[in-house]
């Protein structure tokens, strides 16, 4: 039984993005693992300060609730991260937590990482989103397991019915 860790950065509730994250979790769940799933919007997550207190602490000088998440997903086996594209790159959401990694960066290493990247555009649109956090998260030292491509939807739900659901439930079922 593996520990699945899904962070989910879309502010649309049970926009595609979210109803990607179920899928995986189905599938996850139906294979015997034990999974959370963390909805950034419900969380408190400030902007990160660079004034680098954490560097001589290890920890954050802002108290909301990144220093719960960052437990959690040092603790993951697996990590599952969501973000619908805005303007070419993941949302700010994501970003501003990925920011809030810095007092952790070095010991968030060892994780089975899988991307859900959704967009109104084609493949070649999400492209760059699937590259950077790729770049990101390799370089912390994790593996990139699978990227799931929500491309061409945009309204809420539209994923509905596409091959990314299937695929999404697969790459649960066998994380
Ligand atoms: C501010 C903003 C910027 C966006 N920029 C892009 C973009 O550059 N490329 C793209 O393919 N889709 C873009 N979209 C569309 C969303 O990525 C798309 O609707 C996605 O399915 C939203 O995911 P959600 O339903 O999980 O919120 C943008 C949407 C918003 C709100």
């Amino acid at each position: 039984m593996k520990n699945v860790v899904i962070l989910s950065a879309s502010p649309r509730k049970n926009g595609n993005s979210d109803i990607l994250c179920h899928q995986f979790m189905k599938g996850a769940e139906e294979a015997g693992n034990n999974c959370e799933l963390i909805m950034l919007y419900d969380k408190k997550i400030g902007f990160c300060r660079a004034c680098y207190a954490c560097f001589r602490t290890g920890k954050c000088v802002l108290k909301d609730d990144m220093a719960e998440i960052l437990e959690k997903v040092q603790k993951a086996d697996v990590l599952v991260i969501a973000t619908p594209t805005y303007f070419l790159t993941m949302n700010g959401m994501l970003k501003t937590t990925i920011d809030r990694f810095l007092p952790k960066w070095q010991d968030l290493g060892g994780h089975d990482v899988y991307l859900i990247i959704t967009g109104h555009d084609h493949r070649g649109g999400l492209k760059l989103v699937g590259n950077e956090l790729t770049e990101i998260f390799e370089h912390l030292g994790n593996e990139i397991k699978g990227i799931i491509w929500g491309e061409n939807v945009w309204q809420k739900g539209e994923v509905n019915g596409t091959k990314a659901m299937e695929e999404t439930y697969q790459a649960g079922l066998l994380v």
